[in-house]
């Protein structure tokens, strides 16, 4: 969706590392749905964007038509406080179909109050199942296996992971196709980003060898200072092309429509923070990494 004031002849030719911004145009609608491509949103560091991302890209994805899951997997539970839903009254949550075999991923899922765009909550029970999990029969491919039951219904599935590189993550590494990488564009942002490139390749050698990096989505970035913008020209250095063009910038819409539990996208439907996660649902779809 293309908000009304938004002017095609203002939309910047470069990008904010001064790369030619490939023509995004508007999704094309679907005519049939699923089976799902599967993204896990994951970065070990903490408060880089990965749950705000997760949210907005998926509402923006599900603005243009696709059926969206967002699988929350952190037992924090930011992305179902996020979209709507307090996860601390759910009796049952993906930590019920991570550990009991009766419990299948439909019984836990719930719609959100934004249309096609579906969550599998979590509470601070999944805090648990890391240690729970140890002893399991393949315990890296447990989440792998409990979304294999609704992935016919969705286009793309959102997996927000909590900030580890634990059992937790790896299952969802091991589920999914692709991995997007948000970076919080500040002087540590590159720390720990080799650790967890060797966590995503290990995992393709050992568990999933379709995974892909789908991209490294600079977050927080404020083009009004220096150190951002030398901070993006690093990370524009260190990862080439695996850069994103589209890089969110740093707002107070984002905490706000946090607290008001809702994506920006509705929240303030017309904001430069809504257009971004427009624009990066629509990036994912032009590469192919979104249906
Ligand atoms: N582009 C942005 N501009 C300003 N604030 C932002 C932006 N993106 C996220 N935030 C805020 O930064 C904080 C951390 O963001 P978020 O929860 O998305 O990170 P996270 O990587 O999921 O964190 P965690 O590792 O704890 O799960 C939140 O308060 C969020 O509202
Ligand atoms: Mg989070």
């Amino acid at each position: 969706m293309t908000s009304p004031d938004q002017d095609v002849t203002s939309t910047p030719l470069t990008d904010p590392v001064g790369r030619t911004l490939p023509d995004l145009p508007e999704p094309s609608v679907l005519m049939s749905h699923g089976p799902a491509r599967i993204i896990a949103l994951c970065n070990q560091k903490g408060g880089v964007g990965k749950t705000t991302t997760t949210i907005n890209l998926g509402a923006a994805l599900a603005d243009y038509g696709r059926r969206v899951l967002v699988v929350d997997f952190d037992p924090q539970g930011a992305a179902s406080v996020g979209l709507g839903i307090s996860p601390h009254e759910l009796d049952r949550t993906v930590y019920n179909v991570l550990m009991e075999r009766d419990v299948t991923a439909t019984d836990v899922i719930r719609r959100t109050r934004v249309p096609d765009l579906d969550l599998m909550p979590a509470n601070i029970d999944l805090s648990a199942a890391e240690v729970q999990l140890v002893g399991e029969v393949a315990r890296e491919s447990i989440l792998a296996r409990a979304l294999r039951q609704v992935e016919d219904e969705y286009d793309v599935v959102l997996i927000d992971c909590q900030p580890s590189l634990g059992l937790l993550t790896v299952n969802a590494l091991t589920a999914a196709h692709g991995v997007l990488v948000p970076l919080e564009c500040e002087f540590f942002a590159l720390r720990g980003a080799a650790l967890l490139i060797e966590t995503i390749e290990k995992v393709r050698d050992r568990l999933n060898p379709r995974l892909e990096v789908d991209g490294i989505l600079a977050t927080m970035h404020d083009p009004r200072t220096l150190h951002s913008r030398e901070v993006l020209a690093r990370v524009h250095e260190a990862f080439g092309d695996q850069l994103l063009h589209t890089v969110i910038g740093r707002t107070v819409k984002f905490p706000d429509s946090s607290v008001a539990a809702e994506p920006i996208t509705t929240y303030a439907p017309t904001h430069s923070g809504a257009e971004a996660y427009r624009q990066l649902a629509r990036e994912l779809i032009t590469r192919g990494d979104a249906a």
